[in-house]
This record gives C-alpha cells, structure tokens and sequence, in this order.
C-alpha cells in the first residue's frame, strides 16, 4: 500500500537544478524512492555525464515507473533558462515542483581583497539563477485552477540568516534569496502556489571543495572532529515538504548536525 505522501506526489513532475552533486543529486533519488511508481524528474546541473549516471542509478534502484531527463543547463545563463521549457519535449512540460538547489560559494576571501570573478559567479548562480528559473516556470503554474498551483523549494542556507567574516558575498546571495522567498510567497497569497524555503547548515557535499577551488584537503578540514548532516538530510526535508497536503506549506526550515547552533557556533571533538 503506498503512503499518503507517495500518492500526493504521484503523477508530478519534477525540477531539480543542481543535480549532479550533494543535495540536488540525493533530492532526486529521494523523490524517485518516495514515489516509485509515476513520476516526471527532470535533473539539471552543468555536467550532464553526472546526470546521465543519476539516471541509470535511479533506474537500477526504483524501475521503469520514475522517467528521468538529464537536462544540462547552466542557471548563471539567461540564455540558457530562457530555452529551457521551450526545448523540453512535450510529455516533461507540464511542471508540478521546482527544486531551486543549484549553488556554490567561492573562497574566503575578506573585503577588499575579494576577486570581482567570484562575486560575479555567486550572485549569477545563487541569485539571478533562481531568480530566473523561478520565473521561467511560474507561467506554468499560474495556468492552473484556484490562480495556480504548483511548489518552487529553494534552497537557502544557514549563511543567509546569520552573515559570517569571510562568507560576506555567499551570505548576501542566500539572503537575497531569503528575501525573494518571502516576497514571492505574498504575492502568490490568493493562489495554490507553495514556496517554501529550506535552510541547512553544514552539509558535507562537494560544497567545500568548490569553496576552496578543488583542494580537497582544506575542504577535509572543515568537517573534521565534526559529524556534519549528510545530503540525504536535507533531501528527507525537501520530498516531505513537497508531500505535504496541498493547504499545507512548509514556508522554512531551518537544519543543524547536532553539533552546530550558528555558522560559527560549532563543536569540534
Ligand atoms: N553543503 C552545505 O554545507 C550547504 C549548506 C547550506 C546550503 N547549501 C546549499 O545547497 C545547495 C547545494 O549545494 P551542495 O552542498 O549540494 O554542493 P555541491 O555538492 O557542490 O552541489 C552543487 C550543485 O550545484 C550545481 N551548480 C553549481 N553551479 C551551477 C550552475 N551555474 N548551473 C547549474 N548548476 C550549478 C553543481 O552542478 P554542476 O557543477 O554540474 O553544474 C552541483 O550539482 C547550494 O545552493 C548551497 O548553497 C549547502
């Protein structure tokens, strides 16, 4: 017998951006293990050869009832957002939720010192990105009966609710985010329109990584004598915010490792 959140979600398809790495990549398999029998994931990242292999998992894992495109598509581009609906065949267009997940800071840098090329990335990708794939799906939604209907999940941080010295840049996009949120959320007030916001703390993922430009030992150190959450924490969030009744919003959320009260509140063994 299926469970109430499977059959809610039944039938939906499904975007999730940032696809290819931690959060997006388990949100995927978290909506497929949930709902294995009819469902729509459209998985979008930058590097479609992950995405490919996202697919063939979830295929081994749930069968032939879950079908998943691997759509590449980089956010920080207008261009490509703008294409995007457009180009998905037929059968993928009629969208239920968005997984607003894409992201990434660059560096540690202080002011003056931080590098125009990063400020440009995190704000083209953490904002306008979005920004713009909100807006390029909400047409669809707005279709619909009751003024629309239809989920957009955006993942926010911990970094946008509590700025931290060297995460200046990165904690005023995820505030910007913020931001976006709570005024999209009063302005869609008199439809079936859920937005709803999802803030993690420390995650480990390829997060680190990026943050320290592919060095792998830095990004180690962060999360030593730390148990951080894992990425299948916060895809748990998302799928159950999604699976809610459909007068329920789960409007934000805000998880911690047990180990962590702040950006910088944090217990090291
Ligand atoms: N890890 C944490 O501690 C933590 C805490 C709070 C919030 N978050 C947020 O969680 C989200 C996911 O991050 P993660 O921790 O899962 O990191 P991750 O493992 O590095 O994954 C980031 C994902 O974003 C995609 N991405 C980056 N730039 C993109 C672009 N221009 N266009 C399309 N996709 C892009 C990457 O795919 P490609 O490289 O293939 O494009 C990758 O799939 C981010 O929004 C991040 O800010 C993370």
């Amino acid at each position: 017998m299926a469970s109430a959140m499977a059959k809610r979600l039944d039938g939906k398809t499904i975007v999730v951006t940032g696809a290819s790495s931690g959060i997006g990549r388990s949100t995927a398999k978290e909506f497929a293990r949930t709902s294995p029998k009819n469902l729509k994931l459209i998985v979008t990242a930058r590097r479609l050869d992950s995405l490919n292999e996202l697919a063939q998992e979830i295929k081994q894992e749930v069968g032939e009832g879950v079908k998943v495109l691997p759509v590449k598509l980089d956010v920080s581009s207008p261009e490509e957002i703008k294409n995007f609906v457009p180009s998905l065949p037929a059968e993928f267009q009629e969208i239920d939720v968005l997984v607003n997940n894409a992201g990434l800071v660059r560096g540690v840098a202080k002011a003056p010192e931080i590098e125009q090329e990063d400020i440009n990335v995190m704000f083209s990708t953490n904002v306008n990105g979005l920004i713009g794939m909100t807006q390029a799906v909400l047409p669809i939604f707005k279709k619909r009966s009751d003024g629309g209907r239809g989920d957009i999940i955006n993942i926010g941080s911990i970094a946008g609710r509590e700025p931290y010295p060297g995460g200046s840049i990165y904690c005023a996009t995820k505030a910007a985010v913020k931001s976006f949120t709570e005024a999209l959320r009063k302005e869609l007030i008199a439809t079936r329109i859920r937005i709803i916001e999802v803030d993690p703390g420390q995650v480990e993922t390829e997060f680190s990584v990026v943050r320290f430009y592919g060095d792998k030992a830095k990004a180690d150190a962060v999360y030593s004598g730390c148990e951080p959450l894992t990425p299948d924490d916060i895809a748990e969030v998302v799928v159950f915010a999604a699976g809610r009744r459909e007068n329920v919003v789960i409007a934000d959320t805000l998880i911690f490792p047990s180990h962590q009260a702040s950006p910088t509140a944090m217990h090291k063994k």
